[in-house]
C-alpha cells in the first residue's frame, strides 16, 4: 500500500478536534516553540513522550533513540542538547529510559545482534562500571538495575557535555533529571536523580 490512508484520517480528526477545543492553537504554535523541557528517550513505540506525560505539542522538545543513550561523540544528540539549552532556553533535560528495555536486554546477551551490537557497547560499559552491584542479583532483577543504571549514567553524560557545563558556569539554571518509565502500568518514576549544577553530579 502507497498510503497509509489511515493515518490521514486519524490526523485529520486529531487537527480538528484540538480546533475545536481552541481555534487559536495552532497558529500561536506556528508562530514560535518555547518548550521548557527537552526529553530524551528510547524510540521503543511503547514510550512515546507527549502522550505518557499528556502534555500537548509545543511543550517538550525530543530526542530519542535506542536505549535513551547519551554518547559524549554523538553529534546529532549533542546538537540537540546545544539547540535546546542555547537557542530554546529549556529548563530542564529529563533522561527518561523504561523497564523491559530492549536496547538494554540486548546488551546483556552474548549472541550477535549485528551493526547495533556497537551502540549497545555503551550499555556494556555501564554494566561494567557497576559489575559490583549487578553481579549477585538474579536475571529479572539484574535487567531492571541494569535499565535504571543506564539512565544513571546517561544524566551523568548530560551533566558533563560542554553545553551544560557551560551553561551551569554561565548562572543558567537548568536541572538534568532522570526518569524511569513502566511499560506494565504506564506510570513514571522518578530515580531521584535531580542535577542542579556540577556538585550534585553522581559519581559512579
Ligand atoms: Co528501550
Amino acid at each position: 500500500m502507497r498510503i497509509l490512508r489511515n493515518i490521514f484520517e486519524q490526523n485529520r480528526q486529531w487537527a480538528d478536534s484540538i480546533k475545536q477545543a481552541d481555534p487559536g492553537f495552532f497558529s500561536r504554535l506556528a508562530k514560535h516553540q518555547s518548550p521548557y523541557i527537552l526529553w530524551i528517550g528510547c524510540a521503543d513505540s511503547r514510550v512515546p513522550a507527549n502522550q505518557i506525560t499528556n502534555l500537548p505539542p509545543g511543550d517538550l522538545f525530543v530526542h530519542r533513540n535506542i536505549a535513551n543513550l547519551v554518547v559524549h561523540t554523538d553529534l546529532n544528540c549533542l546538537s540537540v542538547i546545544q539547540y535546546a539549552v542555547e537557542v530554546l532556553k529549556v529548563k530542564h533535560i529529563v533522561v527518561c529510559g523504561h523497564y523491559g528495555c530492549g536496547g538494554v536486554k540486548a546488551s546483556m546477551e552474548e549472541t550477535d545482534h549485528g551493526l547495533i551490537d556497537n551502540w549497545l557497547r555503551h550499555i556494556r560499559d555501564v554494566q561494567r562500571f557497576h559489575s559490583a552491584t549487578l553481579i549477585p542479583l538474579n536475571p529479572d532483577e539484574r535487567f531492571d538495575r541494569l535499565c535504571e543504571l543506564n539512565i544513571r549514567e546517561q544524566v551523568v553524560n548530560v551533566c558533563n557535555t560542554t553545553i551544560v557545563k557551560k551553561a551551569w558556569e554561565n548562572g543558567y539554571q537548568l536541572t538534568v533529571h532522570g526518569w524511569i518509565y513502566s511499560i506494565s502500568n504506564g506510570l513514571l518514576t522518578d530515580l531521584d536523580l535531580c542535577v542542579t549544577g556540577p556538585h550534585e553530579i553522581p559519581e559512579h
